[in-house]
């Protein structure tokens, strides 16, 4: 694959070549290697001929790319989307002389049907047999997809949460050895529906400031919902609740987004991090309904996905327990810091970055001492922009009333009717006297985060010439608060 092209991410992982979707599989081994697999079409730069792409990182922004992992078995074949385990205490017999041994468990699509089927590497995931009796679940329709597995200690079973997509339903399953599968549970119709549930994932996170609550922990399950996204086409919502072994049992009716923008889809925890701590998602920076015809396909590629986040849950006010998203092991990607200052008051920020060979930043705007919220006001802006061509994508935040905005209507040199220019979503003020916008924009993509993770845009933008300006702006805060900004160039990954 060629990765120098203007428009191609040079921090989030984009595939060789060709056509990407869903993370699938995604695990870390105990040599703490981390491996993405992800839906790909070698052989086009849409959706189709689906395999399974494979690529690895020691810090997940360094990707190494591998072989392909799972191929179907002919052109009427898709390996659609699914997870991996490892199965250290060889519960299925495939493994007798190693605890290394990795199952991935998939859906075969065919035009007649979907099934759960399963594949299993003695090489710690680089290469796959497909198990000989499969299929290991058929329930006999052809919307049925997505199963993501996780060992839980509790009962000593495996559990798959998997759609039954146009019953806007989960179910859930438990195996002693991933080959027999017995039906618990289903959950159906909460919140937004959509015209279809995909990729659900269920997962525990910790609760890290609650007051509601002596629970230290709670159970995240997120679907997938494809088309009818209350912005367009596809985005991923989330619910809270507890979960026994067999049943997920929501704490209340509420909808909540993993995102306040478009370009968020089917994200996948990595298996192997331990529970009790936070959480790693990746997700699809798409959407299905443009993502077939943006405009990377002249640099050969379509799709990249979110930068690797971790996952905590926190209590907000007034909004309750929410979850959290902030980039995982983001120093890792650092190359030097390109401006800070530290003492901006109403002020503006500066930055040159043409010289940056990946174009690609991070940065932190922070507003201090904000004191209680009845003298909150002030606003925090920015712009990248491309000197040459004018075009831009900037976001902000209004500090009194908690509104953060993203517009990327002025970066693109490509028209459609579903990208849709701009967001918006609303924050509130903690009391704690901070305010805090942080980000990292990559070539074609933007990622924005509102104090620390509580609310995330991601979207993808497509300007004719690589951006190389960077404008922070802080505006009408009291005297008593202070502000900052720091950018740091990322290394091209
Ligand atoms: C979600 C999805 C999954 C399916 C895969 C096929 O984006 O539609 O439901 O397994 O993509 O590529």
């Amino acid at each position: 694959g060629n990765y120098g092209g203007p428009l191609r991410p040079q921090v989030h992982f984009s595939p060789p070549q060709g056509f990407m979707n869903d993370p699938n599989g995604m695990f870390v081994d105990a040599d703490g290697l981390y491996h993405l697999y992800y839906q790909y079409n070698p052989t086009a730069n849409r959706a189709g001929n689906q395999h399974w792409g494979h690529a690895t990182s020691e810090d997940l922004f360094t990707w190494t790319n591998q072989q392909i992992a799972l191929f179907p078995g002919g052109p009427e074949e898709g390996i659609f989307s699914g997870s991996i385990v490892i199965d250290g205490n060889n519960t299925s017999g495939f493994f007798p002389n190693q605890t290394n041994g990795v199952v991935a468990i998939y859906t075969l699509n065919t035009p007649e049907s979907q099934t759960q089927d399963i594949a299993y590497s003695f090489d710690g995931g680089y290469t796959f047999t497909k198990y000989e009796n499969n299929p290991v679940i058929d329930r006999n329709t052809n919307q049925f997809r997505d199963p993501k597995v996780f060992w839980y200690e509790e009962t000593s079973r495996w559990v798959m949460v998997v759609a039954y997509p146009v019953d806007f339903e989960v179910g859930i399953f438990t195996s002693e050895n991933l080959i027999d599968w017995q039906p618990e549970s289903n959950f159906s119709h909460y919140g937004v529906t959509g015209l279809l549930y995909e990729c659900p994932n269920l997962v525990p996170l910790p609760i890290e400031n609650s007051t509601l609550t002596n629970d230290t922990q709670a159970w995240a399950l997120l679907v997938s919902i494809n088309p009818g996204a209350p912005l367009g086409g596809s985005i991923t919502q989330y619910f809270l609740g507890s979960f026994n072994g067999t049943h997920f049992d929501p704490l209340d009716s509420r909808t909540r987004f993993t995102d306040f923008a478009k370009d968020n889809y089917a994200g996948q925890f990595f298996d192997n991090i331990p529970f009790g701590t936070r959480q790693v998602s990746m997700s699809w920076a798409s959407n299905w309904q443009y993502t077939n015809v943006v405009p990377t396909d002249r640099e050969g590629f379509r799709s990249a996905m979110s930068v690797a986040r971790e996952h905590w849950i926190q209590d907000r006010p007034r909004v309750g327990l929410s979850l959290m998203s902030y980039p995982a092991n983001i120093s890792a990607a650092f190359d030097s810091e390109l401006a800070s200052n530290s003492s901006l008051g109403n002020g503006t920020l500066n930055v040159d970055f043409g010289q940056l060979e990946s174009r690609a930043l991070y940065w932190e705007a922070n507003i201090t001492g904000l004191g209680d919220s009845t003298s909150l006001q002030g606003t925090l802006n920015f712009t990248f922009s491309s000197s040459s061509t004018g075009e831009y994508v900037s976001g902000g935040t209004f500090i009194s009333s908690g509104d953060v905005w993203v517009d990327r209507g002025h970066s693109s040199a490509w028209s459609n009717p579903f990208f849709t220019d701009k967001f918006s979503t609303s924050g509130l003020y903690d009391g704690a006297g901070t305010w805090r916008l942080s980000g990292i924009v990559d070539r074609s993509i933007l990622e924005v985060y509102l104090n620390g993770g509580e609310e995330v845009a991601t979207s993808v933008f497509f300007p004719t010439e690589p951006l190389d300006t960077a404008v922070f702006r802080v505006g009408g805060i009291n005297e008593s608060a202070s502000a900052s900004v720091a950018v740091w160039g990322l290394k091209a990954a």
